[in-house]
Order: C-alpha cells, then sequence, then structure tokens
C-alpha cells in the first residue's frame, strides 16, 4: 500500500485520500495501486456502502506522475493505472468524488465514472492529454461527450482547455458546489444517504443506469488504451513532459 493514498473507513463509508501534496498529489504506480486495493476491499465488505476519493485542501490530484508515467509506463491491462479504470467501472456501490483545487487528467476523467462529484469553485478541472502527446483515458472519450456534448467535450479534450468548479456544475459534470470548508461534510451527506439505500437495490439501480454504456465503456478503455500506451514512447511526448520538468 501506498503511503501516498490514506485509505480509512468508519461505519459503511471508506474514504480514500491522495496524500501527497508536495507533488500535488500526482498519481504513481504504487498509489494506483493503493487506490485499487481499496476498492476492491471496499467491493467485498459488505458492511461498506460507500467510498468517498478525496484529495488535500486546495488540490485533488495533478494526474499521472509523469517521471514515474515515463520510468514506469503502463503497457496494458495488467498495468497499474488500467487496473484502478476497471475497479472504478465495476465498482458496485457508491462512488462520490470530493473536488478542491486542481484536478488534472485523470483527476477529471476518474469523476466519469463516480455516481455524484462535489467541487469546490476553485476546482480547476483540466484534461491536456493532447498538449502532452497523448490521448483521452479513462473512457473520457466516449464519456464525457455523452456528459456534456460533443462541443463543448471538444474544448476540453482537444484543446485541453481549463474549467472550473461552476462550468463543470453547468455542464452536468459535477452535482454541486459548496465552499470549501463545507465540501467533504456534503460528500458524506451524499456517501450517507446511498449508504442508507437498499444494498441490493441500490447496485442493481447503479447497474441499470451504468448498462447501456457499459461495453461501449470497456470498449472505449482498451482502445484508447491502446493508443495511449503507444503514444508514451512519441518524440511529441518525451517532447512535453521533458517541457513540464525544464519549466522554470
Ligand atoms: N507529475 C510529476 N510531478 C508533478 C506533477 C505531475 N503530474 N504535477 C506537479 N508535479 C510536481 C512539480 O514538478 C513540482 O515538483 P518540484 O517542487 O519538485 O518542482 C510540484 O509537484 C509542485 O508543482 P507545481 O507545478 O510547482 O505546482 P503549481 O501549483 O504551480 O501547479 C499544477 C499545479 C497541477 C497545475 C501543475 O503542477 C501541473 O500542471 N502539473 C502537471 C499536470 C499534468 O500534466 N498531469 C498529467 C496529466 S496526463
Amino acid at each position: 500500500m501506498s503511503e501516498h493514498i490514506h485509505v480509512s473507513t468508519e461505519g459503511a463509508i471508506t474514504t480514500v485520500r491522495f496524500a501527497r501534496p508536495e507533488k500535488k498529489n500526482a498519481i504513481t504506480v504504487a498509489m494506483y495501486e493503493g487506490v485499487t486495493a481499496a476498492l476492491r476491499a471496499a467491493h467485498d465488505d459488505p458492511a461498506v456502502r460507500a467510498v468517498v476519493i478525496t484529495g488535500a485542501e486546495g488540490v485533488f490530484t495533478a494526474g499521472n506522475d509523469l517521471k514515474d508515467f515515463m520510468a514506469n509506463p503502463p503497457t496494458g491491462e495488467s498495468s497499474a493505472v488500467f487496473q484502478l479504470l476497471l475497479a472504478l467501472v465495476n465498482f458496485p456501490k457508491a462512488l462520490i468524488a470530493a473536488v478542491d483545487g486542481p484536478a488534472v487528467g485523470i483527476g477529471t476523467t476518474l469523476l466519469l465514472h463516480c455516481d455524484f462529484v462535489v467541487a469546490t469553485a476553485r476546482a480547476k478541472f483540466k484534461m491536456p492529454f493532447v498538449t502532452l502527446g497523448l490521448v483521452p483515458e479513462g473512457a473520457s472519450s466516449l464519456l464525457l461527450p455523452q456528459r456534456v456534448g460533443l462541443q463543448r467535450a471538444s474544448e476540453w479534450l482537444l484543446l485541453a482547455e481549463g474549467f472550473d468548479g461552476d462550468a463543470a456544475h453547468r455542464a452536468g459534470l459535477v452535482n454541486v458546489v459548496v465552499a470549501p470548508e463545507l465540501l467533504l461534510a456534503s460528500a458524506y451527506a451524499y456517501a450517507e444517504k446511498a449508504a442508507a439505500m437498499p444494498p441490493e437495490a441500490f447496485t442493481l439501480a447503479k447497474g441499470l443506469l451504468r448498462a447501456p454504456l457499459r461495453e461501449a465503456t470497456l470498449d472505449a478503455l482498451a482502445r484508447e488504451g491502446a493508443c495511449f500506451v503507444e503514444r508514451l514512447q512519441s518524440p511529441e511526448t518525451h517532447a512535453a513532459i521533458l517541457s513540464f520538468f525544464t519549466r522554470r
């Protein structure tokens, strides 16, 4: 388990927290594995009914750790990032995200797999895949246009335009925008409401809501994943990542 993923369970609710603030919660392979392990444990524990994913005050996550990504690139479905995405897609209980500050790359795309998303107005979403010479991941090429429309998704995915919590709320990516000091309370309110529902009916209903896009989501993950893995070796990506680390 990664020291940078903090997992705690109280009653029916597990909290998974990105805890690497000095690197803006950029996610390493070990951290992907930590979140996946927490989701699997929550999946298998009948007492757990909801998982809240969050970061620190002022930062959700800067997305993939770009150094770790080049040192330990994903190679296919068995890789840590894909295993996390599959665990998210297959998670049968309530999944809630609480977002404050930057939510970059997978920090935004993982929200597409959450049932409820709570954010602050200062949440800063960005999917800079193309800027980095990469392609969308997390089934965002399918789920984002489906959620917010193709035109807006094109601005966010093809032009990597950033947007804040209010814009995410208007577009339908976020359930509610709250003040930073109310973020966790609001996320736990969703978690408690979900946890109070009859568990079998909740899981069946969640499955039905996701069913129309389930096979397409798995196809999109595989299609994007193959392209993403290839693009990691591209000169465009190497140049963009070098430029990030030498920017100052
Ligand atoms: N991978 C690796 N390291 C990262 C990182 C990432 N994705 N994001 C931030 N860091 C590191 C920085 O290199 C810096 O490390 P240093 O202090 O050793 O120099 C530290 O985290 C703080 O980041 P900094 O850029 O100074 O913070 P900021 O508040 O100015 O900006 C972000 C925050 C998230 C907007 C900015 O860090 C960023 O754009 N990160 C890259 C996001 C990205 O492209 N993710 C990949 C998506 S696929």
